[in-house]
């Protein structure tokens, strides 16, 4: 893993848009995995700013909660249109459906969606437990996309964008880490210190299911980029 420190999540924002401009300036990317929370904003308003064009591109998220139409202002369909879309048009934009009606089909369809759009560069963010995407702690590393069950500390975490805790959705369709690890380059992001100790697990920790992130220590082509706060608690 490449770790670069930076100052703060602006910083940050402009480092990982660099490389991802690069990237793409060399010809090497076709399709973009992306992340919803509001570590991404930063990269998100620099790719806006930018003069890049991502009209030949395809994008495919992470995740999506179960239970939200697409025009939910929650839902990530709603996040990703409002901090980039709108603004960049691509080619073609998946995220899981929250509102299938069959999940399983759901699932093997977002499958056939990564394997039919090989991912060049993935944007990750963490949870506080280490969850990325939304495969939570003890998700296989095996996994590939699946309906999860949100845990209480990431329901706690995420109401902060909802009006109460009993609205955040208890489930969602995530991208399994066996399809995250498969993009050719990784860049995780993280800032502040309620990220720390996932960040020492992450970098520093066993190789453990208990730790989702802690799977990205097994390919090769990972960029973290941490703020001083979550970097605070690594030792090496
Ligand atoms: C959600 C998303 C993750 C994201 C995490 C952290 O649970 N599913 O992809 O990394 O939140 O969010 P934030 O960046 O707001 O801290």
């Amino acid at each position: 893993m490449k770790i670069i420190k930076v100052k703060d999540n602006v910083e940050g924002g402009r480092k990982a848009f660099e490389i991802i401009k690069d990237e793409m300036v060399a010809g090497n990317v076709k399709t973009l995995g992306l992340a919803t929370g509001s570590t991404p904003e930063t990269l998100y308003n620099e790719l806006v700013a930018s003069d890049l064009d991502f009209s030949t591109l395809n994008s495919v998220n992470l995740d999506e909660y179960v239970g939200l139409k697409s025009e939910d202002d929650q839902s990530y369909h709603y996040f990703m249109k409002k901090h980039l879309f709108n603004e960049k048009p691509f080619k073609n934009n998946y995220l899981p459906d929250g509102m299938a009606a069959d999940g399983k089909k759901e699932c093997a369809r977002y499958d056939q969606i990564i394997a039919d759009n090989p991912i060049d560069i993935q944007i990750l963010g963490i949870g506080e437990n280490g969850h990325i995407g939304f495969n939570e702690p003890n998700s296989p590393f095996e996994g590939t996309t699946s309906e999860v069950e949100l845990t209480e500390s990431t329901i706690k975490a995420n109401s902060r964008n909802f009006e109460k805790q009993e609205d955040v959705p208890t489930h969602a369709y995530s991208m399994g880490i066996k399809s995250i690890l498969q993009a050719k380059k990784i860049i995780l992001l993280a800032y502040g210190p309620k990220k720390a100790e996932a960040i020492l697990n992450t970098i520093e920790g066993p190789i453990t299911e208990n730790v989702p992130a802690s799977a990205l220590q097994k390919h090769d082509n990972v960029i973290v980029i941490v703020d001083e706060k979550a970097a605070e608690s690594l030792t090496k």
